[in-house]
């Protein structure tokens, strides 16, 4: 139960270490730009709708601020099929739209990361216009082509989004690989090219002021150059989507995938203090490879280890000691509940619980990133056969693989559309919109908006919270124990998981005698000796 020496000890030098750097210090927040806030009717949420709402945002107390992709696109994958790497969609903006989002964030102290999608392109950029118009064209080569095999596909590689991933061209009588929908060409990486144009994309971008990149599937860069057919996965269940009939061996994850991962970094490192983030699906002992040799990686490889968490507190235990332990030395931890392609944290484990798990998340060591919604409790949205928008469902319909639920539009206000489009939302509003918005929980003291605004607060003040190491205490039955900071001053948090009272004795929390906050904020400065009391469904923080 207590095993974390190893990771106590490096969480000791955190905590003498400096101040670090910003994207160590403050707690990100993802937007997911079509559904934040629209301005001008057409039902999608725009850059403009985003600059009117950053003062909210700078409320709230975050630091960074992480923009799903803006680009132009014809919308296949919502944005993720990118036709132009260094423009604005005309459905969010202009360049002069997102060039006054970057001045406007930066003038409210906030940081601004975009979203590169650098694995593949639309089927209708350029670059992939001109490689499918003949075996031929100069860029034939930086999409990834190659002949059939007895009549089929080139290898039994399979798509993310359903079917072969290989897709016949007739013109040119040969397949192109795609790990997402056919629309999604995967650009061939193994073409010094293909990262030279990505590198100038980068640069563009951060020559304009943004202060880094989340990298969309930065694990899938890179395939087998022999082609080797992927094996069984033994692991296979029906009702799973059907691509995990295969294990990814030869498609992801690859030996040479870090040195393309470092020639990212290379070029956030030309410019100031920016930040590489990873998008990254891979067990604790394989993602952590993606801080690189000596940490010259991605700074903050995503660990989305809570999104799959059995909610109980032996598994969270498991699952915090498992990462500290893996985390190389002086490698930054991150924590994430929740983003555009998982279902809602507040629908998976519950109303009650989400307080608790975001007390959770916002005491962790390391950077937590918020999915736009959260701060409010936004729940995921049943979408009816009709209103189904998202490419994946459409491929795999009746399992259950739809992302349009998480990622219905805001809810600000009680007014139409909750405050969020004076058009037709491109996606339903959640029926609880009317109390569950911005505007009624900022009115209401202890609403899960003013939880989430106090442990905000409480990460950012507390170097217990932002550079403290992190040492299990106790996981048993429903309550989960853990210290954070150092030798000199700790924090004790306790949280119960499940939904009945709990008591436990002082000795459980040492000598931390005062309660901070509680997940139902209303016990701020509340003295403990002896034992203390934790209702169903409360964490609190004790100094
Ligand atoms: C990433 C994105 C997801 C997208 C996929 C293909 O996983 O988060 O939304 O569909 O990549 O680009």
């Amino acid at each position: 139960m207590h095993g974390g020496t190893a990771s106590g000890l490096r969480g000791r030098l955190d905590m003498a270490m400096t101040d670090g750097h910003w994207w160590q210090r403050g707690i990100f927040y993802q937007i997911y730009p079509r559904s934040f806030q629209d301005s001008n009717g057409d039902g999608i949420g725009d850059l403009a709708g985003i600059i009117a709402r950053l003062p909210y945002l700078r409320d709230l107390g975050i630091e960074a601020i992480w923009l799903s992709p803006i680009f132009p696109s014809p919308m296949a994958d919502f944005g993720y099929d990118i036709s132009d790497y260094t423009a604005i969609d005309p459905v969010f903006g202009t360049m002069a739209d997102c060039d006054a989002l970057i001045s406007a964030a930066h003038d409210l102290g906030l940081k601004l990361i975009l979203d590169l999608v650098p694995n593949h392109t639309s089927d209708r950029h350029p670059w992939f216009i001109e490689s499918r118009s003949s075996r031929n064209n100069p860029k034939r080569d930086w999409y990834i082509w190659r002949d059939g095999r007895g009549g089929g596909p080139p290898t039994n590689w399979l798509s993310e989004f359903g079917g072969s991933a290989w897709q016949y061209d007739e013109p040119s009588g040969q397949y192109y690989y795609h790990a997402f929908l056919a629309a999604q060409p995967d650009l061939n990486w193994q073409n010094p090219a293909v990262r030279h144009a990505i590198d100038d994309v980068m640069r563009f971008w951060l020559r304009k002021g943004v202060d880094g990149f989340r990298v969309d599937v930065i694990w899938h860069l890179i395939k087998d150059d022999a082609f080797r057919d992927n094996p069984p996965n033994p692991d296979f269940r029906p009702g799973r989507p059907p691509h995990e009939r295969l294990k990814p061996l030869y498609t992801t994850d690859r030996p040479e995938i870090h040195e393309l991962v470092a020639g990212m970094r290379r070029v956030i490192d030309e410019f100031d203090d920016r930040v590489l983030i990873g998008e990254i699906y891979l067990p604790v002992e394989r993602l952590v490879s993606y801080y690189g040799k000596d940490l010259l990686g991605a700074q903050m490889p995503f660990n989305f280890a809570l999104l799959s968490a059995s909610w109980n507190a032996r598994a969270i235990e498991r699952i915090i000691g498992e990462y500290e332990h893996a985390l190389p030395e002086g490698a930054w931890p991150n924590w994430v509940l929740g983003n555009h392609d998982r279902p809602r944290v507040a629908s998976r484990i519950g109303k009650a619980q989400a307080r608790v798990a975001a007390m959770l998340l916002l005491t962790l060591r390391g950077t937590p990133t918020l999915y736009y919604g959260e701060e409010i409790g936004m729940q995921q949205v049943a979408i009816a056969p009709h209103q189904v928008q998202d490419p994946f469902e459409k491929n795999v319909p009746g399992i259950g693989v739809g992302r349009d639920g998480c990622r219905t539009p805001m809810q600000w206000d009680a007014t139409a559309n909750a405050g969020f489009s004076a058009g037709q939302p491109w996606l339903p509003l959640a029926e609880d919109s009317v109390h569950e918005n911005v505007r009624n929980l900022e009115a209401d003291a202890t609403s899960i908006l003013n939880l989430y605004k106090a442990l905000i607060r409480l990460h950012v003040m507390s170097p217990e919270l932002t550079r403290g190491s992190y040492e299990p205490v106790a996981a048993k039955d429903n309550l989960l124990i853990y210290r954070r900071g150092g030798a000199s001053s700790s924090l004790a948090v306790v949280l119960n998981l499940g939904s009945d009272p709990v008591s436990l004795a002082s000795d459980a929390i040492g000598r931390h005698g005062e309660i901070l906050l509680s997940t139902f904020m209303d016990r701020t400065g509340e003295r403990c000796s002896g034992s203390i009391e934790l209702r169903g469904n409360e964490g609190v923080i004790l100094k």
